[in-house]
């Protein structure tokens, strides 16, 4: 018995990396699944290899969502866990650079897309007893230096939105968390230096993040999307049945420590 069983789930940005690997751990545990994600021709892969429905869903455009959301009811009679986890590196550069219509399709896929997926998730959810909604928000949310300026403000901002409703959807039964991935290996970074569809540059790009990733992290290694789905089943099950408006950060460790360069480790090294 998988620890989704009955549950239907919508997951935003499934056609690949993270949400590709929350969608195929989520059908493993049981449940059914909607892919949404703008990417039509690898969501409708996903969805076909996973037995569930794609929908072509631009999370930046409110009636996408409402679309989603609708076709898992209308599909599967009801929806039990919604994720809010499209995203993209968005607008880069200095601040002093800082580029008008880059800034505003940046906010509007990284926190429009998980304020309507919130509304439409929880609309639904009301009206059936309860649910799970869960958002992909960012290590780049709690420190600098993790990812481009207009990203981590919006990642910050889904920690704001997490605590805020979750409060108010308490007493309608719905637990609202968000998953703060480090650094996982997914093609968001060569897509963001624009060579993702270059597989010899990607694999490049993909292995200097990795290098990096592993030399600041205790654990050692950088991430996968399987680490970040086996927290996503755990806050999707009755397992997290107390727990809401919490950030779950899935790091290895990178944003609980700092190793200092240069620091002695030993009297030797203190007094020579
Ligand atoms: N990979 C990491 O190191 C990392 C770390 C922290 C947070 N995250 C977050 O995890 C989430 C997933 O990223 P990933 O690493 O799996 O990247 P990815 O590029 O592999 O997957 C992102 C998916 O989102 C889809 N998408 C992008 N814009 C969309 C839109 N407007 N509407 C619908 N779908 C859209 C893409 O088509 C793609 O399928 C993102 O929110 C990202 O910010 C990633």
């Amino acid at each position: 018995m998988g620890r989704l069983e009955g549950k239907t789930a919508v997951i935003t940005g499934a056609a690949s990396g993270i949400g590709e690997g929350i969608a195929t751990r989520f059908v493993a545990e049981g449940a059914r699944v909607v892919v949404a994600d703008i990417d039509g021709s690898r969501g409708e892969e996903v969805a076909s290899r996973l037995g569930g429905r794609f929908v072509r869903c631009d999370v930046a455009i409110e009636g996408d969502i409402a679309a989603a959301v609708r076709a898992a009811v209308d599909t599967y009679g009801r929806l039990d866990v919604c994720v809010a986890n499209a995203g993209f590196g968005g607008v880069t550069g200095p601040i002093t650079d800082l580029d008008e219509e880059g800034f505003d399709r940046t906010v509007a896929v990284l926190l429009k897309g998980v304020a309507f997926a919130m509304k439409h998730a929880c609309a639904s959810m009301q009206a059936t007893g309860g649910g799970s909604v869960i958002s992909t928000s960012s290590v780049a949310g709690l420190m600098g230096g993790m990812g481009p300026h207009v990203y981590s403000a919006c990642k910050a901002a889904v920690i704001g939105l997490t605590r805020s409703v979750a409060l108010e959807q308490g007493p309608f039964n719905i637990r609202v968390n968000c998953i703060n991935p480090g650094g996982i290996a997914t093609p968001i970074f060569a897509k963001g230096l624009g060579v993702d569809s270059d597989p010899v540059a990607a694999e490049e790009v993909l292995a200097l993040v990795a290098a990096g990733v592993s030399a600041g992290t205790p654990l050692g290694r950088i991430g996968t999307p399987a680490d970040i789905a086996a927290a996503a089943v755990w806050l999707a099950s009755e397992d997290s049945s107390y727990v809401t408006g919490q950030t779950i950060v899935v790091d290895g460790g990178l944003t609980s420590t700092k190793r200092l360069a240069e620091f002695p480790t030993t009297t030797e090294e203190t007094t020579a």
